[in-house]
């Protein structure tokens, strides 16, 4: 099978969030089952191609793409994701990608993503590399399906190729002016109220994604229940409902080289269930790292966290005060986003100085020394489509406490005082008060060793590798490629 798998961002290069997760463990695990992947993103500003030991590509350069009115052309780097044969390739335009971020809200976004999308298309021409699928995912690549059906169709080399869109958060649309059809050299016939390009009068690459791939999944069974309602579909719960019989929910795995107590190669004190106690040392770093008193019987809350609305910390807002005013517990905060959000989380550490500690902006360290020194984990968020956060907190022994949403529904299974089941905590209702109410219930059993033991046992014993979610996703692109080829 091979593979070519498009993103915008992908660990070790460039990272906003889980995607780039994704997207630097994937392959890798297809790329174990037999699977050759070659995978496609920008060559971000931010990415030093010496240190990634990145070769320039001299067969592929200045190859022009247009987009509207424009012309430009990129060169091609290429090297490989870390300890695997996955092939990464580069696309090199200083015009569109040597930005101060990943993502932009500049006039030209539209552009950044409709460039990447042709230039893979065309590095997979001059290599007449014929991929059996090509594995799409968010807005920022959904309109390859779209591109090989109105753009490419031409090109025998694509002609047994399927593709599938992988939806990691329905709420990033890509919605565009409708002038972005032109520049994404599409004809307009198919730009119309309730068509597959238009959403509330935008372009919209997801919905155009959706309409045209081969499949569609996301990242957890629950969340692909979810955005078939209009209540988590971001107005694309139609067009999901009518595709729902091609709509798969695979949950995420996680890379455990990077992300396991035993080996993880950033935190002071490595340890797993049966030294447990080990624990304690990270929790005693953590907590003079922001110069805070350590007690092992104080329960230490942890949050790494993109800050925006969808993180649930709005039901927070509301009752941290009052908690830390009332209990003894200590937080601690890593996170970078919305002000509003960034603000609140200041405001707790300059009140309780002795109890709350915020690093505001992105520590890839400090992530991982908050996993391993937390007692307890707090994801409150309003959706999640998977969240890999609190698969992380389990591994790491430091309970979660969740909403019951998306895929921290399939992760995190509430304690029950009676059934001696659960690995953490979790609430129905989005509302302070049963957040607050579900804090309260994890810190009464935060002092009983042997139940707490045992709740952190059931987690640290979970698999969450990305082997078996890799053979779901190998069953789904033979699937797809069955489907394209009729039979
Ligand atoms: P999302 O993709 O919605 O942000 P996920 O839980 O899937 O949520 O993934 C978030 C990833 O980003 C995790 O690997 C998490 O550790 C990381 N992360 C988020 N914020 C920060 C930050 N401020 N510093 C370091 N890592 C962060
Ligand atoms: C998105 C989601 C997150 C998911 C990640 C990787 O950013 O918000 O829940 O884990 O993608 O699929």
């Amino acid at each position: 099978m091979k593979v070519c798998f498009a993103t915008s961002e992908c660990v070790p290069y460039a990272k906003t969030g889980g995607l780039a997760d994704v997207s630097g463990s994937l392959p890798k695990a297809l790329a174990e089952l037999g699977c050759e992947v070659k995978l496609f993103m920008p060559l971000y500003a931010s990415i030093p191609t010496l240190d990634h030991d990145l070769v320039f590509a001299t067969e592929l350069q200045d190859i022009p793409v247009t987009v509207g009115d424009h012309t430009h052309t990129f060169n091609v780097w290429y090297g490989h994701l870390p300890d695997s044969p996955v092939e990464v390739y580069f696309i090199d335009c200083p015009h569109y990608y040597h930005r101060p971020g990943v993502y932009t809200s500049d006039p030209d976004e539209d552009e950044r993503y409709i460039f990447l999308q042709h230039a893979v298309f065309k590095i997979l021409q001059r290599y007449a590399w014929a991929p059996d699928l090509i594995h799409c995912n968010d807005w920022q690549t959904s309109l390859m399906p779209v591109y090989l059906h109105k753009v490419y169709h031409w090109d025998r080399l694509f002609h047994q190729t399927a593709t599938l869109l992988t939806i990691h958060n329905i709420s990033y649309q890509g919605r565009f002016p409708s002038a972005s059809i032109y520049k994404a050299g599409l004809q307009y016939d198919l730009f119309y109220p309730g068509g597959p390009y238009e959403l509330h009068g935008a372009f919209c690459f997801m919905k155009a994604g959706i309409v045209f791939a081969g499949s569609i999944s996301t990242v957890s069974e629950t969340y692909a229940h979810e955005i078939q309602t209009p209540a988590f579909g971001a107005d694309l719960d139609g067009i999901l409902r009518a595709r729902g019989g091609d709509l798969y929910g695979i949950l995420n795995g996680i890379d455990t080289d990077l992300w396991h107590p035993a080996r993880d190669p950033y935190i002071p004190q490595n340890y797993d269930f049966a030294s447990l106690r080990k624990k304690q040392k990270n929790k005693r770093a953590l907590l003079e790292r922001f110069g805070l008193e350590y007690d092992e019987k104080v329960p230490t809350f942890g949050i790494v966290s993109r800050l925006t609305g969808q993180k649930g910390f709005d039901l927070l807002q509301p009752i941290l005060g009052d908690l830390l005013v009332h209990h003894k517990m200590q937080l601690v905060v890593l996170g970078s986003g919305e002000r509003r959000f960034e603000d609140f989380f200041n405001w707790a550490a300059a009140t309780f100085p002795d109890r709350v500690g915020v690093y505001i902006g992105y520590h890839e360290e400090l992530a991982h020394w908050i996993e391993a020194g937390a007692d307890l984990f707090l994801m409150p968020s309003h959706f999640e489509p998977c969240g890999l956060n609190q698969m992380y907190s389990l591994l790491y022994g430091t309970v979660p406490i969740v909403h019951r949403t998306g895929g921290l529904a399939d992760t995190v299974h509430d304690f029950h005082e009676f059934g001696g089941q659960g690995n953490g905590f979790s609430f129905y209702d989005a509302t302070p008060d049963a957040l607050y109410a579900t804090i309260l219930r994890a810190m009464a059993l935060f002092h009983e060793p042997e139940t707490w033991r045992e709740i952190q046992r059931r987690g640290m014993m979970s698999d969450f590798s990305w082997k078996r979610s890799a053979e779901k996703y190998l069953d789904l692109y033979w699937h797809t490629v069955h489907k394209r080829r009729g039979h």
